[in-house]
């Protein structure tokens, strides 16, 4: 349109261009009027250009298929064991435990010692340790005592002791946490993974409160939300309990889970022994409390069907974005 009539072969540009064959008089009066007509035409076609580009006249007039496939949003995430690990925290704490946490670099008294695994105690050899450079040589300079050599802690444990020393009972704590071992790498075993400690005290705690709180929990955890391998709600899991040895426990046990007539290991367990209790200066005469340890890793793995324990720690996007 706009070519039509104002281009330069346009028909109003074409009256313009032969205002010259007419006289004086004519000119006078058809130049002012063919103008005014070009300068409301302009207008006209400006605001009917700014119409069109207008949001809401495309919306109105455009068609909307409702069949068609979105564009997909990329959101952010949290990594699966973040996820693990904050399902697992709501359960405990449902169940009234307080979260607590505990250093990474520990020392060997609060990591072996205090928790009944003196030095050259064969049980040292169930955690091959990341022992600290720096600090040997410190300890050949000044003398620092054995029991205070700093290492990478093997398991989340020695946050027991810690507690312990500061707090009195009856209370009840998980411990998540980051722990370390120096072992070959293979789909089952990293040198760093993650652990949740558990731990409860008080006067009359005994083996029945333990199993109580962890059948609690796995029945929890494996009927949330995301569903898991061991199928969704309702969902039978069976618990079995085997003896097991960990020094700081009397007696020391471990909990499977069976789902698929396969036997999977979960957790260590046992009853706080009392000289775990004694390296706290708790009476262990009339203190009971039973303690936990499990792998946050292996619970994922059981979880999301994961074969392999590297890809949490692979920044593989492929594996990442699946969660
Ligand atoms: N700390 C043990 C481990 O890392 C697990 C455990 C915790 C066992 C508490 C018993 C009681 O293997």
């Amino acid at each position: 349109m706009r070519v039509k009539y104002l281009g330069r072969k346009g028909e109003l540009t074409n009256v313009l261009r032969s205002l010259k064959n007419l006289s004086l008089a004519e000119r006078k009066k058809t130049g002012l009027e063919a103008n005014a007509l070009k300068k409301a035409l302009e207008n006209l076609f400006d605001e009917k250009i700014k119409k069109l580009q207008t949001r809401n006249y495309k919306l109105e007039t455009r068609k909307l298929d409702i069949t068609h496939p979105g564009t997909k949003i990329h959101r952010g995430h949290f990594h699966p064991l973040t996820k693990v690990e904050e399902n697992v925290r709501r359960i405990f704490a449902s169940m009234n435990f307080s979260v607590v946490d505990g250093p990474e670099v520990e020392t060997e008294h609060y990591n072996f010692d205090a928790l009944n695994i003196p030095a050259n105690h064969p049980a040292r050899d169930m955690w091959d340790t990341f022992w600290l450079r720096q600090n040997e040589v410190k300890s050949q300079k000044s003398k620092v005592k054995s029991s205070d050599r700093l290492l990478m802690r093997t398991h989340t444990s020695p946050v027991q002791i810690r507690y312990m020393e500061s707090h009195n009972p009856p209370f009840q704590i998980i411990v998540p946490g980051r722990v370390f071992r120096y072992e070959a790498i293979d789909a089952g075993h990293e040198i760093n993974f993650h652990q949740l400690e558990g731990l409860m005290v008080g006067p009359n705690i005994n083996l029945s409160n333990f199993k109580f709180v962890v059948e609690e929990f796995f029945k929890k955890f494996f009927s949330a939300k995301g569903g898991s391998a061991l199928g969704g709600k309702g969902e039978k899991v069976q618990f079995r309990y085997r003896p097991s040895y960990f020094p700081f426990v009397e007696p020391g046990l471990e909990v499977d889970i069976k789902f698929k007539n396969k036997s999977l290991e979960v957790m260590g367990a046992g009853m706080v022994h009392r000289k775990v209790f004694e390296a706290v200066r708790y009476n262990p005469n009339t203190m009971r409390g039973f303690a936990f340890g499990m792998g946050l890793d292996r619970l994922a793995m059981i979880k999301y069907s994961i074969p392999d324990i590297r890809l949490f720690y692979s920044g593989d996007l492929r594996f990442i974005k699946q969660f």
